[in-house]
């Protein structure tokens, strides 16, 4: 809470092509908390330097999320939308945290475990410590509620964890905030291995819908999906891969799947996965009309990043004054 209004925060690294997975999960849902929330949207650089990146890819995906943030509907006069970076208390809060994060904690962190194992050569001391960071990002804002898909749960459990424990120790610094997981789309597959979440950084492009896939692309995507040996439409255990698209369908069509089992009923595979394909690349098609326009505006992205981190920074401020005023720096003015 800032004074009487509820604060919603959320981030997305600028790490490579947004998914499907990352829209569904998150993006095309942060818009529908800007009347009940001030809103805070991060394109997470910082989070993102946790992996070798290349630096001019890095730069031109910083930009693109941000245009990709303001193509999905949040408009930037009723959401604050910035880049980590061009905040600095966020690092300064982290730091802090990380004085009161356990070792053991973050050892438990899934995304960790898998993400060490996938980059065994570069297991560096930030790819431990993320989850501070982005507590710090979530806490910086008294937040309310962090609208994610499921994979961050964990993460946004230690945030809660780490206010409350900071909170035991001085009373009334930060609001304990709540995960806010879709009910539809959570965790969107892999069109390759159901078994496995959509991730933007497979190396497999089969396996991955990426917002800005053109039509045919898309289409042709699904047709691949893999799925099963069974004929019939319906949602069951042990069909990963048709729950997988059944999931897809539901949340571009809000149909439930008792509906789209009717839908398909007699239909094969074939038939519904055009299907998907055909109600991903209509949905898709408005957000990257507007992408467009955004992204070949430069200077107007570069605008509202200035406008949006000098927003970001006055609120980042007060909490970080705060926390350094508990914890007994001298604060000279
Ligand atoms: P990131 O960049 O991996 O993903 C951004 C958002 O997309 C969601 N998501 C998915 N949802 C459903 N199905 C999928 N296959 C899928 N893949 C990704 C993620 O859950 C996330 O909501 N650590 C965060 C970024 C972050 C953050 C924060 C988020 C940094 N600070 C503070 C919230 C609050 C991350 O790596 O997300």
């Amino acid at each position: 809470m800032l004074g009487e209004q509820k604060i919603c925060f959320s981030g997305v690294q600028p790490s490579g092509n947004l998914t499907i997975g990352n829209y569904l999960g998150a993006i095309r849902n942060f818009s529908t908390f800007s009347d009940a929330y001030k809103c805070f949207y991060c394109v997470v650089d910082e989070h993102a330097i946790t992996v070798r990146q290349v630096p001019a890819d890095l730069r031109r995906r910083t930009y693109e999320t941000l245009a990709l943030y303001m193509a999905c509907g949040l408009d930037p006069e009723k959401n604050t939308l910035y880049v980590q970076s061009h905040v600095p208390a966020h690092a300064e809060l982290s730091w802090i945290l990380n004085c009161y994060t356990m070792f053991g904690e973050l050892s438990r962190m899934t995304q960790f475990k898998d993400k060490s194992t996938k980059h065994a050569d570069n297991v560096n001391a930030g790819l431990f410590t993320y989850p501070v960071l982005m507590a710090a990002d979530i806490l910086l804002y008294q937040t309310d509620v962090v609208p994610v898909g499921i994979d961050q749960k964990q993460h946004v459990e230690l945030a809660r964890n780490i206010a409350e424990r900071f909170n035991q120790l001085f009373p009334d610094t930060f609001t304990v905030p709540e995960p806010m997981i879709p009910q539809n789309g959570k965790k969107i597959m892999s069109l390759a291995d159901p078994t496995k979440k959509m991730s933007k950084s497979d190396e497999n492009q089969n396996a991955i819908v990426y917002i800005l896939d053109d039509r045919d692309t898309i289409i042709r995507k699904f047709r691949r999906a893999v799925t099963d040996s069974d004929t019939v439409v319906r949602f069951a255990e042990g069909k990963d891969g048709i729950n997988n698209l059944m999931t897809i369908y539901s949340c571009f069509t809000e149909k439930s799947m008792e509906e789209i089992e009717r839908e398909f009923a007699g239909k094969g595979y074939g038939d519904f996965k055009l299907a998907v394909g055909e109600v991903c690349a209509d949905a898709l098609a408005p957000v990257q009309a507007r992408y467009k326009e955004l992204l070949a505006d430069k200077a107007g992205l570069e605008a509202q990043m200035k406008k949006g981190a000098e927003e970001a920074a006055y609120y980042a401020r007060k909490t970080l004054a705060k926390v350094q005023k508990k914890l007994g720096f001298v604060q000279v003015r």
